[in-house]
């Protein structure tokens, strides 16, 4: 699983302890509620994890280009909790609503009580159904958006194209997604004690998991890639594509928030044993090189190399020597109705 391509649906189990380097200097933010009593220093960042993903001012400058402003009717497709919609919310209309559909009624539970708590409720509503069959109604939208959805569907044409369906004569179709092969070879470069042999074979991992992904029907975790492609395909116009101005830059001692909000999640994941690719755990990740066509008498030893990277990230980490401009490769691709 890479950065930008967490399932919001799969928690990773919690994290065994750790020792407990010094605290920063400094006041600091409590820490988010679940964080281990060992990474008592990864505090400070006020929010969530998702909201290191995008720089405001680059938001307005995206508004601005796209003209979000008009927009007074949004709809958020695979809403999840609700993040990406209320991103947005400030960068539209100052009557515009949103809806948010997903297909997991927990997720719309959560949405609905984030937004109710935020004095949004009148704003922002969620309902529970299928991206790939939205109970909407034709031309009905000035917006309709998505931020990593597409990864997690097996025919993303499908859902543009039912995304379009529902897109008002100029209406605006902006979707949020990665390339997360180009993101794993970016964090490859700066991976503690790998040789270079040992960064190909984990990349070969990657691209075997990203290939079995697809191949059960779960997503490509590289679709933003072939979006622009997709988009013409469906008939939008006016297709530009930019991306997310944010890394995930680590640079010790870590000293902004969300650098230590951006270890806090990582930690969690490395300690949940899920490797930071494209698989998960071992048995996701098992799952997915098969169905890519792996070598079934490799993958141990490249599992064993990809715990190795794991284990040697969180040490660097936790001595905070860990350093890196980390490339995100995340895309914002629109289009518009004709
Ligand atoms: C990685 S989460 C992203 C959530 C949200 N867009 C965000 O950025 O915070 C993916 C979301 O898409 C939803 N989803 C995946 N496939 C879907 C489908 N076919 N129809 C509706 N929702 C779907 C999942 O339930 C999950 O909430």
């Amino acid at each position: 699983m890479s950065d930008r391509a967490d399932p919001a649906s799969s928690a990773p189990p919690a994290p065994p302890a750790p020792p407990a380097p010094p605290a920063p200097a400094g006041p600091v933010a409590p820490p988010p509620a679940g964080t281990p009593d060992e990474y008592s220093w990864l505090v400070g960042f006020e929010g969530d994890w998702r909201d290191t993903w995008w720089n405001r001012d680059f938001l307005d400058l995206v508004a601005r280009r796209l003209d979000l402003a008009r927009v007074r009717t949004a709809v958020d497709v695979g809403s999840g909790a609700g993040h990406w919609g209320r991103t947005l919310l400030p960068l539209l209309h100052p009557d515009a609503t949103l809806v948010g559909i997903d297909r997991e009624a927990a997720f719309v539970a959560q949405a609905t009580a984030q937004a109710q708590a935020r004095g949004l409720a009148d704003r922002l509503s969620y309902r529970q159904a299928l991206a790939e069959t939205l109970p909407l109604p034709d031309a009905s939208a000035d917006l309709v958006t998505c931020q990593t959805v597409l990864i997690h569907v097996a025919d993303p044409r499908h859902v543009l194209g039912e995304m379009r369906r529902i897109l008002r004569p100029g209406g605006l179709l902006l979707a949020a997604e990665p390339n997360n092969f180009a993101e794993k070879a970016a964090s490859l470069v700066t991976a503690p004690g790998l040789s270079r042999e040992g960064r190909l074979a984990l990349l070969t991992l990657e691209a075997t998991c990203q290939d079995g992904k697809k191949a059960l029907g779960r997503g490509d975790s590289s679709v933003g890639e072939r979006l622009p492609t997709l988009f013409r395909d469906v008939g939008l116009q006016d297709i530009r594509a930019c991306q997310s101005d944010k890394c995930a830059l680590l640079l010790p001692p870590y000293d902004a928030p969300e650098q230590r909000e951006e270890l806090r999640q990582m930690l969690s994941w490395i300690d949940g044993g899920i490797w930071l690719g494209a698989g998960g755990t071992r048995d996701a990740t098992h799952e997915l090189y098969l169905a890519g066509g792996g070598d079934p008498a490799a993958f141990e030893a490249l599992w064993a190399l990809a715990r190795r990277e794991a284990s040697a990230w969180r040490e660097a980490a936790l001595s905070r020597t860990l350093s890196g401009a980390r490339g995100v490769t995340f895309y914002l691709i629109s289009g518009r109705a004709p």
